[in-house]
């Protein structure tokens, strides 16, 4: 898995050195000749070794054969950075085994950061790792003290309400990151730069292999609920697990709609 995905991520450097063709999927969704390479590549090569698994990927969809092992696989996360030129991007892929009569189990993630060389993974139940040494999340156990990431979703933006989020756990923080990725988010919650991660929305693509990635670090991922993670919730919190109840507690409120603090007026501050 880490061979692909080192192979993908250099494919992703040499379309980000050159000229960028974008089209759109949505009024803010692009997809670049990047995205579909970088798919195309890694379909190949799991063909040439599994032959007979299955993989789910953002571009080409789901090609089912009925095995008992899943790909999900993101060829290009991070695409409006990759676009921009922001180097913010990465290549995620988990596998998943789905025995019958048995929860569909994640048994492999690996995430790979062209941009900084930096390969994470984990294997179920082996630990994770970044370029090979083990990682694990931060020791921070004070919500005021912690450095949170988020992502804001990039298609049906005016119907979600992650502003309110993104305000309240900013000002009960050191401070909330929108980097772009949120592959690389939960990677960086896993290694302990970021002490925890929310986001709205997310697919598996996004999410499986990183949260792998943090389970395996130490941390704890569920719904904003607390309930146990689940691939098509559509809800990620992540978190070193030390300030999982605090964010918890935070998204109750908000979604409750007590204890916000008001948004300045722009107008009254102008004056
Ligand atoms: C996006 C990134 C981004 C997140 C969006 C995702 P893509 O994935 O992970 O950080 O905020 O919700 O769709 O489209 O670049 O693969
Ligand atoms: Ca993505
Ligand atoms: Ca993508």
């Amino acid at each position: 898995m880490s061979a692909i995905a080192r192979e993908a991520g250099a494919l992703l450097m040499q379309h980000f050195r050159q000229h960028l063709k974008v089209e759109y999927k949505g009024d803010a969704d692009l997809v670049t000749a990047a995205d579909r390479a970088s798919e195309v590549l890694i379909r190949e090569r799991i063909r040439q070794q599994w032959p007979d698994h299955d993989v789910l990927g953002e571009e080409q969809g789901l090609s089912d054969q009925g095995s008992d092992y899943r790909w999900y696989v993101d060829p290009l996360d991070g695409t409006t950075n990759f676009a921009h030129g922001f180097p913010v991007f990465c290549v995620s892929m988990a596998l998943e085994r789905r025995l019958p009569g048995e929860q569909p189990r994640r048994i492999a993630g690996v995430v790979y950061d062209p941009t900084r060389d930096e390969l994470f993974s984990a294997e179920q139940g082996r630990g994770a790792r970044l370029n090979g040494e083990p990682i694990h999340v931060s020791q921070i156990a004070q919500l005021k003290e912690c450095l949170i990431a988020t992502g804001f979703p990039s298609h049906k933006r005016h119907k979600n309400p992650n502003i309110h989020f993104y305000h309240q756990i900013t000002l009960h923080t050191h401070g909330v990151r929108r980097a772009g990725s949120a592959a690389l988010d939960l990677c960086n919650v896993a290694c302990g730069r970021f002490d925890g991660f929310w986001e709205f929305n997310l697919n598996p693509w996004d999410t499986a292999a990183g949260v792998l990635i943090v389970e395996e670090a130490g941390g704890r991922v569920s719904g904003f609920d607390g309930s146990p993670f689940e691939l098509n919730s559509r809800e990620t919190l992540a978190s070193n697990g030390l300030v999982h109840d605090a964010l918890l507690k935070e998204f109750q409120e908000v979604f409750a709609g007590r204890g916000l603090e008001p948004l300045p007026d722009p107008r009254e501050y102008r004056r």
